[in-house]
């Protein structure tokens, strides 16, 4: 009983795997619905591997590229388009069982290798846009610096049109049976697919732009990301949605989010909540900032122009898991969005305060009126301030998308 290799097209082969055991990618992100990491073989007259995989799961990697006919698996080179180890932590031992694979990287791919694996020969190095020559696939580097490490690159297949984009294009979520977009609802992957863009890539959408730019001049007729669903029947339009996001590009609609230790504050932020809604925003996302997974939080915001923060004080500060994601937001160098933000205190103030210095220094907010702080719990006048905020919010979104 073994995994079996997937045919991308006659000579390129699928030979990832889906982890749907690991629980935080990078330590950080959750996985509900797990993620795949894809690699690719390429059976010609010198054979390539595209990525190898994360060293954990390197069993079914092997037992795919070894159900390839011995007469057609050689291997000659390894291609490594990026670092990061869910993709390169197979490089030390593929090295050892085929010691005369020849590895491909760039200057600082081949230098990251000896850093991580302590491999320092048998290195083929590439630039932009040289061509390490198959037999009848040929494949054009580019490279694709901090999308998202510094030594990302892409290989494109120029006779079959097949472009391999390294995490560029990539998405959580295991391949569930299906590998293709055709094979797959997509309207899954897509929610996935924003997800993983705004927490792993989002912060270099400026080099996203680049890469697109450099994609966009080649005649690509299916993507083979290293993460998702491979690309055949539109990879258009999965370049148009990077394109969207790394513009931030947003929808129309408010996440509201909020700390709150006994619901004062949450009483405030469900009051702005309906006061949107009556302003006739229908998508207001609402996050307790407590429970809700911080990467489904910054997915919502990333997609939606308007953000409600509303937070509560804990030891003369802003509440820990608000400060938390107003970190990670600051982080991820976002645009274009408009900011509410309220507070709350009993006996020191400390909330509303940080919020104000987020919105001033923690990225590009246009900070709409009134903030509002309230001491211990919502009186008649803090709500209508919380009406007149929903309401003010509600329509600087409307009119940012008439314009
Ligand atoms: Fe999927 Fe940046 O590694």
């Amino acid at each position: 009983m073994m995994q079996q290799a997937i045919n991308v097209t006659d000579t390129i082969f699928w030979i990832g795997g889906n982890d749907r055991e690991t629980d935080l990618f990078e330590g950080l992100w959750q996985l509900p619905r797990g993620v795949a990491y894809n690699a690719y073989f390429i059976n010609d007259e010198k054979c390539a591997l595209i990525d190898t995989i994360k060293a954990d799961k390197l069993s079914p990697y092997i037992e795919r590229l070894v159900s390839i006919k011995p007469e057609e698996r050689k291997i000659d080179y390894l291609v490594v388009n990026h670092m990061e180890p869910d993709h390169s932590g197979s490089i030390a031992i593929l090295r050892k069982l085929f010691p005369e694979m020849k590895i491909v990287g760039n200057k600082k791919t081949i230098e990251m290798i000896g850093e991580f694996y302590g491999i320092t020969d048998g290195f083929v190095e590439v630039k932009e846009g040289d061509v390490l020559d198959l037999g009848y696939h040929k494949l054009a580097f580019a490279t694709i610096p901090m999308v998202h490490w510094p030594e990302s690159m892409v290989a494109f297949d120029t006779t079959e049109k097949i472009l391999f984009s390294t995490d560029a294009f990539g998405g959580f979520c295991a391949l569930e049976g299906g590998i293709f977009d055709d094979e797959l609802d997509m309207s899954l992957y897509e929610d996935e697919t924003l997800r993983y863009y705004a927490n792993i890539v989002g912060r270099y959408s400026a080099p996203t732009q680049k890469a697109i730019a450099k994609v966009r001049t080649l005649d690509v007729k299916i993507i083979c990301p290293a993460h998702g669903p491979i690309l055949r029947s539109d990879p258009k339009h999965i370049i148009d949605l990077y394109d969207k996001w790394s513009r931030h590009i947003t929808e129309t609609g408010v996440v509201v989010v909020y700390g709150s230790m006994y619901g004062n504050t949450k009483f405030m932020t469900d009051t702005i909540a309906r006061a949107i809604s009556e302003a006739g925003i229908k998508d207001v996302i609402i996050h307790d900032v407590s429970r809700s997974d911080m990467s489904c939080i910054v997915r919502d915001i990333w997609k939606y122009r308007g953000l409600v923060l509303g937070s509560c004080t804990y030891n003369t500060e802003l509440y820990p898991p608000m400060a938390s994601l107003c970190r990670s937001l600051k982080n991820k160098m976002m645009k274009n969005r408009i900011l509410g933000i309220c507070g709350s205190y009993s006996w020191s103030k400390g909330a509303l305060t940080e919020l104000q210095a987020f919105a001033e220094h923690g990225g590009d907010w246009k900070l709409i009126d009134p903030t509002i702080e309230v001491k211990s719990s919502p009186k008649e006048a803090d709500i209508e301030l919380c009406r007149a905020l929903g309401k003010n919010m509600a329509g600087a979104v409307l009119a940012a998308e008439r314009n």
